[in-house]
């Protein structure tokens, strides 16, 4: 595995985040939805960090058959959603590569009637977006390797490595 991002320069761009997070929703009623499955240890890092009333809530986003990655073919599951109307949410997912995953689900909450939406990523891969929107807040940009770790997966392994890496074949 060779390692692209450390466990230190993950800690310190989350606790980054998280005081930039904390500042701008000053007076705010924040929500912060994570998307399953790549997001859960971004979130749980990055919420214990926030020094900020917040509520949390979930949903996901899985594509028809592989990694076949248009708007249409994919399936969101909004059954751990909280009441998110008049709330001011903040979107979290793991990676902005297409962005099509992250458009599709900001359209999905904003049908909900919250006061505002933004989005959080902790990686966004440079010229990968096939959409308008690019989101609010990042940690880290990445060149276009396929990376793992830190919730990444590849066939849901390696979300438990601590850093961010490319796994080495052969
Ligand atoms: P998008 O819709 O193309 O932006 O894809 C976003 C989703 O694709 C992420 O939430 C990840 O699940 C997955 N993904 C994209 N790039 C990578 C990567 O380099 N490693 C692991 N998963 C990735
Ligand atoms: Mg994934």
């Amino acid at each position: 595995m060779q390692v692209v991002i450390s466990e230190d320069r993950i800690r310190e761009g989350v606790a980054d985040l998280a005081r930039r997070i904390a500042a701008d929703y000053d007076g705010k009623n924040l929500t912060v939805l994570g998307v399953l499955t790549g997001s859960i240890i971004f979130l749980a890092d990055l919420i214990r960090q926030i020094d900020h009333p917040l509520q949390v809530g979930l949903l996901q986003a899985s594509s028809y058959r592989g990694d076949a990655k248009s708007p249409g073919n994919l399936i969101v599951n909004s059954a751990f959603l909280p009441d998110v109307r008049g709330r001011d949410v903040l979107l979290l997912d793991d990676i902005f590569d297409t962005g099509t995953t992250l458009a599709v689900l900001l359209e999905k909450v904003r049908e909900l009637q919250p006061r505002s939406v933004r989005s959080a990523v902790l990686l966004w891969k440079e010229g990968r977006q096939k959409v308008e929107i690019t989101p609010d807040y990042h940690c880290f940009k990445i060149p276009n390797l396929f990376v793992v770790g830190y919730g990444l997966d590849f066939n849901d392994e390696y979300r438990n490595l601590p850093f961010i890496g490319v796994p080495q074949t052969g």
